[in-house]
C-alpha cells in the first residue's frame, strides 16, 4: 500500500498555523524552513549536519539538475535521495523561474520555453510535461507546477498575460503529473502585487486542484512592504486545509511576517549562501565575520546559540578561517545560519500551539533591536 501526502492543521493562532504534512519519506513540521539544495547539495554541508539544524525537508531544482548531471543520469543512479544521501522528503521547483533568472538566450511559447544552458551554452526545452517527467526522474516527494514569474514591475497586461499563461500551464502540469500516491503537486499562485489578478489565479487554481498551493512572483524585488501587502490577502484565497507555500523568502523578518500572515512553508538561499560570503544571522541581528573588531573577541556568534559552531569556537577563530579562506568557514557559517533559521520556525511552532505567536514575535524584533553585536 502507497501512503498518500496528507496535512494535519494542529494549531492556529490569529491567522499563523501549525501543522505536520506526513510524506511516505518523514513528517515536515509546518511552519517549515526548506534549505535549497540547487545541485543535489547543500552547499558547504553533509546531509546529516542539515538534518541536524532541524530541517525536515529540502529544495532541489530541476532546472540544475536537468543540465548537470542530467535527470535520466540521476534516475539511472536511483533517484535524487540516493544519489546525494537524503532519504527524507524533497521538493523539487519546476525549472520556469531559474530559466528567466539563470539561463542566456530564452524563447517563451505557449508551449514551454527553449533556452541556452548558463553551463555550456548547449539549447534545451522546458515544457509542463518535461518539467513533470524530470521531477519524475529525481524521484521528487512534492513536485511543483511549470509557471513563468514576471519580473517588476512590469505592466499590469503584461503581469494578467504571464499570469495567464501559468495557468494554463497548471493544468498541463496536473494532467502530466497524473495520478501518483505517495507524491504531491502544488499549484503555483501568479498575478504581482495586483488583487484581482491574484484572485483569478487563486481561482483557476482551486478549479484545478492541488494537494498544495505556492505563492509565487513575490521577493522579485518588490520589497517587503508590497511583499506583506499580497501577503495581507494572498493565503486568505488558497484553500484552508492544504499547505501553503510562498516561494524563495526570505530574510528572518520576512518568514516571520509571512508565518503571521498564513504561510506555511518558506525556501531561501539566505541561510546558506550568506554562510559563504560571511554574513551571520543571530537572535541581535546580523553581523559580518569579515569585519576586523572580531579578530580578537573570544566569544562565539551566539552565547544562546547550540550550533557546532557556536558551542566550540571563537568570533575571533571564525574571522580568521574567513579571511584564510580556509573551507571549514563555509562550513561552520553555514550550519550556524541554518540552524539559526530552523530555531525560528521551532520557536514560532511551539509558540502558536501555545496561543502565544504575538509575544514570541515581540521577543524577536526586541532581540534584533537590542543591538549588540
Ligand atoms: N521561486 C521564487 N519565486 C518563484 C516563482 O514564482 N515560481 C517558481 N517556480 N519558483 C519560484
Ligand atoms: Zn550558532
Amino acid at each position: 500500500m502507497t501512503a498518500q501526502i496528507s496535512f494535519e492543521m494542529q494549531a492556529r493562532d490569529g491567522l499563523a498555523r501549525t501543522g505536520v504534512i506526513s510524506t511516505p519519506r518523514g513528517e515536515i513540521r509546518t511552519p517549515a524552513f526548506m534549505p535549497v539544495g540547487t545541485a543535489a547539495t547543500v552547499k558547504a554541508m553533509m546531509p546529516e549536519s542539515v538534518r541536524a539544524t532541524g530541517a525536515d525537508i529540502l529544495l532541489g531544482n530541476t532546472y540544475h539538475l536537468m543540465l548537470r548531471p542530467g535527470a535520466e543520469r540521476i534516475d539511472r543512479l536511483g533517484g535524487l535521495h540516493k544519489f546525494m544521501n537524503w532519504d527524507r522528503p524533497i521538493l523539487t521547483d519546476s525549472g520556469g523561474f531559474q530559466v528567466m533568472s539563470l539561463a542566456g538566450l530564452r524563447k517563451l511559447t505557449e508551449k514551454g520555453v527553449t533556452f541556452k544552458s548558463h553551463i555550456d551554452g548547449s539549447k534545451h526545452e522546458l515544457t509542463p510535461e518535461r518539467s513533470m517527467e524530470i521531477q519524475k526522474l529525481l524521484g521528487s516527494d512534492i513536485v511543483m507546477c511549470f509557471d513563468e514569474c514576471p519580473a517588476l514591475p512590469a505592466t499590469d497586461k503584461a503581469v494578467a498575460e504571464s499570469m495567464r499563461l501559468s495557468m494554463r500551464w497548471a493544468e498541463r502540469s496536473k494532467e502530466a503529473f497524473g495520478d501518483r500516491p505517495g507524491h504531491a503537486l502544488f499549484g503555483i499562485m501568479q498575478g504581482g502585487v495586483t488583487p484581482e489578478l491574484r484572485e483569478e489565479s487563486a481561482e483557476a487554481l482551486k478549479a484545478i486542484g492541488f494537494d498544495g498551493y505556492a505563492v509565487g512572483g513575490l521577493a522579485v524585488g518588490e520589497g517587503q512592504e508590497a511583499m506583506f501587502g499580497v501577503l495581507d490577502y494572498a493565503p486568505g484565497l488558497l484553500p484552508e486545509d492544504k499547505p501553503r507555500y510562498l516561494m524563495g523568502v526570505g530574510k528572518p523578518d520576512d518568514i516571520v511576517g509571512a508565518v503571521k500572515r498564513g504561510i506555511d512553508m518558506m525556501d531561501c538561499v539566505l541561510p546558506s549562501r550568506s554562510g559563504r560570503t560571511g554574513q551571520v544571522f543571530t537572535r541581535c541581528g546580523v553581523l559580518n565575520i569579515k569585519n576586523a573588531r572580531h579578530q580578537d573577541d573570544p566569544r562565539p556568534l551566539d552565547e544562546a546559540c547550540t550550533c557546532p559552531a557556536c558551542r566550540h569556537y571563537s568570533r575571533a577563530y571564525l574571522h580568521h578561517v574567513f579571511r584564510s579562506q580556509e573551507i571549514i568557514s563555509s562550513m561552520l557559517l553555514t550550519w550556524h545560519n541554518l540552524h539559526y533559521f530552523q530555531d525560528i520556525m521551532a520557536g514560532m511552532r511551539e509558540a502558536i500551539a501555545a496561543g502565544r505567536f504575538a509575544e514570541w514575535e515581540a521577543g524577536f524584533h526586541a532581540g534584533r533591536a537590542a543591538g549588540d553585536i
